[in-house]
């Protein structure tokens, strides 16, 4: 049987019948950049994340610039944030004429190690970001409070983690402003490129809707230099029919890693997700941590099992960043996972037969690998 990484098709399948009028809807209005669907779409996730403003951009990295210079970060500045992470988190930084700076993750985790902020702070810097790794909220106490004791700004990149929660709050409303992607493949995904800052400060909010619309503050009236970062109004319907659905598939996401945990639990080898005490996961990623991943991938994947890597190089290894002087060796856990990290198959509609047809598969392999050369204990 054929598993797929994700399966859009299905969940399209699933709310046909709700989208077809909501496009409709906004094909008969002709109200596509922007407008009314965008902004209904703006309210109800707002709501959704129990914060008091949502903008609607043009895509996840277009937020996290958005929010940077809607925040005054720019040249001279100095952003700390996390290697094993999609390299737009470093690049909204860089956009905005700031240099990222990088510190090590938690091994369990895999999101921001709090500890190693402070040595890594200067007179330069200015924000944080930590990065919702893999739809797991980073440990958002501890960060805080290293910023309020600084003086820095908290901007969340919340890109893979909608509706998830930590101590009970949603993921991106705990900052000074959180920032999410509704590429496709997210959990909340547009039909096209979509993404959306959320915040409680109401000066910051209209900054971005200036910014986001060539810094208008009336038609033909420009009051700051701005760009073109507005939402369209099709992904706007869009989303509001998915937004009415989004716990329900999150709740689907977490009873597949259920199963995978039961499925998966006695391997050799594996290290399986874990939740954090503090988090509600939404497993936007499932990445289990194999040795020899990239044999298993291949062979997975030739036997039509949809497997994935998130992230095979660490953006401070990236050639685009080597200007920044790090080298292998500088951030041990972000590497040793960018080595060890293999995603599963993931998404709501994920059959209990798929999930064994992976799990099986797996399971043979990695018990095949034992019997051939066990292998010491697995450290993560
Ligand atoms: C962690 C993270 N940050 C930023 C982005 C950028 O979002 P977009 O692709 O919508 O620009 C993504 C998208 O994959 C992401 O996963």
């Amino acid at each position: 049987m054929h598993v797929p990484l994700l399966d859009l098709g299905a969940q399209y399948r699933s709310i046909r019948e709700e989208l077809t009028p909501a496009l409709q809807s906004v094909l008969e209005s002709t109200a596509f950049a922007g407008g009314p669907f965008v902004a209904a779409f703006e309210r109800e996730f707002a709501a959704y994340c129990g914060c008091e403003q949502a903008l609607g951009v043009s895509s996840g990295t277009s937020a996290l610039w958005l929010a940077l210079v809607g925040l005054g970060v720019g040249a001279g500045d100095e952003v700390i944030t996390t290697p094993n992470t999609f390299i737009a988190t470093a690049e909204a930084i860089s956009f905005c004429g700031a240099t990222p700076v990088f510190v090590d993750v938690d091994p369990q985790t895999c999101t921001m190690d709090p500890d190693l902020l402070e040595p890594a702070i200067t007179p330069q810097t200015k924000a944080i970001i930590p990065v919702h790794l893999y739809g797991q909220p980073a440990d958002m106490d501890p960060i805080l409070a290293v910023a309020r004791r600084h003086g820095l700004l908290v901007i969340e990149d919340a890109c893979q983690a909608h509706g998830a929660e930590y101590k009970g709050r949603k993921a991106g409303s705990l900052g000074d402003a959180g920032c999410f992607s509704f590429y496709p493949g997210k959990n909340l995904g547009a039909y096209g490129e979509a993404g959306a800052v959320i915040t409680n400060d109401a000066e910051l909010a209209q900054k971005i809707r200036m910014l986001r619309d060539h810094g208008q503050s009336e038609k033909y009236k420009h009051a700051m230099i701005g760009w073109n970062d507005r939402m369209d109004g099709l992904q706007g319907a869009v989303l509001s029919v998915k937004l009415k659905h989004l716990d329900e598939w999150n709740d689907a996401r977490r009873e597949r890693a259920g199963f995978y945990d039961e499925l998966l639990e006695d391997l050799p080898h594996i290290v399986l997700p874990r939740e954090a005490p503090y988090a509600r996961h939404i497993y936007h990623i499932f990445a289990v941590r194999v040795p020899h991943r990239d044999k298993l991938l291949a062979t997975l994947n030739a036997q039509g099992i949809g497997c994935g890597i998130h992230y095979p190089v660490p953006i401070h290894l990236q050639k685009a960043y080597e200007f920044l002087g790090y080298r292998r060796g500088s951030f041990p856990v972000a590497e040793k996972s960018a080595q060890e990290v293999l995603s599963l198959p993931m998404y709501p509609e994920m059959t209990i037969g798929q999930l064994e047809t992976v799990s099986e598969a797996l399971t043979s392999l990695l018990h095949a690998r034992e019997s051939a050369a066990p292998m010491p204990a697995h450290t993560p």
